[in-house]
């Protein structure tokens, strides 16, 4: 009821008030719970960073100690979960296998149903974010025509993470700290981004009433397409495609201005920045220091740069504020690291989770939430007369 405006893609609307993320789109500022990006990457851990987005504040030293505990303690996956692994097809997409699994997880927890038990939300919480690297590891190998490699509880989850996806032969594996906190920090950089696609359809389903594994298991869905999440590895495509092409980067940046076929430059441009996003500025860094020191494709960095370079001297981005996104440059650093690329999107799920559970989390102790349902302006035909089906 009332006047009904109308506002593609809620580029104006702001449905639910929010103490989690802060951003400031036209001065390139990313905070959560009021801490800048920059200090977190640089002085906090992924684990800690999960806890201060759903608790609000950062832990006491027994806070963190009692909390990553809990995380290691519930990194295995029912057996009869891991046998989904074998079922899905052998070539079947990582993303897919992660959000299915996430979904069947309200099969394995059926004690989730009910909304409204704290303490039953809190232990959904540590299964999700215990789990979720296991399952995202267990879609990798499958991908990969590879057997699995079983968590070890007494490594962090980063260092478990890195383990499950490469660690074969375990006795040999050896974890990179480069690699583990190259991961830590991009993971923090993805842990929450206040109202985009994904978190925005994790609350509209959770506003229903539905629990935490179904709203997060649509959530990882909508960070599959293109224009979300999976824009790191379109990046990354784009970039391969460039470079065997005879026709370079400055054709292929003619082609984008002129909108031909609807190609679009991947990895820029966002709904919220007009300005450099300040995850890219990090990340940017990050993939010289790894790429060097890894040993990745400089040459595709060399790539990425010399685009951006041309991108920011170009009237078209210029105008329309376009900048590199936090998908521009990540693609490389996990390419440097051994991830495939149909793994990066679940790269991106496996760091947004903490913000998804937190927003899930605000959404369903606000007593100001109603269930989301948007109106629309309707352009169909007036009254119709049915004919039969004879007489069509
Ligand atoms: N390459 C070329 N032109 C672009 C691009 C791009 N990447 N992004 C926007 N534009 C143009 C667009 O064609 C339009 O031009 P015009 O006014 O002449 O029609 C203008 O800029 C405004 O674009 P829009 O589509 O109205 O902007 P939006 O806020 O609806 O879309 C976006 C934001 C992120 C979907 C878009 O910039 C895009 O498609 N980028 C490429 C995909 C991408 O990198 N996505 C990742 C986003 S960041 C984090 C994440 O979600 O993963």
């Amino acid at each position: 009821t009332g006047t009904v405006t109308y506002d593609p893609g809620f580029a104006n609307t702001a449905s639910l008030k929010s103490d989690i993320t802060y951003i400031d789109g036209d001065a390139g500022v990313l905070r959560y719970r009021g801490y800048d990006i920059e200090e977190l990457t640089e002085k906090s851990t992924f684990v800690e960073v999960a806890y201060l987005l759903i608790y609000g504040e950062l832990p006491t030293p027994d806070q963190l100690a009692a909390w990553d505990a809990r995380l290691r303690r519930h990194t295995l996956l029912h057996e009869d979960m891991r046998r989904f692994f074998q079922a899905f097809p052998y070539d079947a997409h990582p993303m897919p296998m992660v959000s299915a699994s996430i979904a069947a997880m309200s099969t394995f927890y059926q004690d989730s149903l009910s909304v409204h038990d704290e303490e039953q939300i809190d232990l959904s919480t540590v299964r999700l974010l215990a789990k979720m690297p296991t399952i995202a590891a267990f879609a990798h190998r499958k991908a990969q025509g590879l057997p699995v490699v079983f968590p070890d509880n007494d490594l962090g989850l980063v260092e478990n993470f890195l383990r499950v996806n490469f660690g074969f032969p375990s006795e040999q594996y050896e974890i990179d700290p480069l690699a583990a906190k190259a991961l830590d920090q991009l993971f923090i950089l993805h842990a929450d981004h206040e109202q985009n696609c994904s978190t925005s359809t994790v609350r509209l389903v959770g506003s229903s009433q539905a629990n935490l594994y179904q709203s997060i298991s649509a959530g990882i869905n909508a960070l599959a397409g293109p224009l979300h999440g999976g824009a790191n590895s379109a990046v990354l495509e784009m970039l391969e495609d460039i470079k065997a092409s005879d026709d370079g980067a400055k054709s292929f940046m003619e082609r984008v201005k002129n909108k031909e076929d609807g190609v679009r430059l991947m990895g820029f441009g966002h709904r919220v920045y007009k300005n450099y996003d300040p995850r890219a500025a990090i990340i940017k860094k990050t993939a010289d220091e790894v790429l060097e020191k890894l040993g990745g494709n400089d040459e595709l960095l060399d790539l990425a740069k010399s685009i951006e370079e041309i991108a920011l001297a170009d009237d078209y981005f210029v105008e329309r504020k376009l900048y590199p996104n936090v998908d521009f440059y990540t693609g490389l650093i996990y390419k440097a690291l051994g991830f495939p690329t149909n793994m990066f999107t679940v790269l991106f799920a496996v760091g947004r989770l903490p913000g998804w559970i937190a927003q899930w989390r605000e959404m369903i102790t606000d007593p100001e939430t109603k269930i989301g349902r948007p109106r629309q302006i309707y352009t169909g035909s007036g009254l119709r007369q049915y004919t039969q089906l004879h007489e069509r």
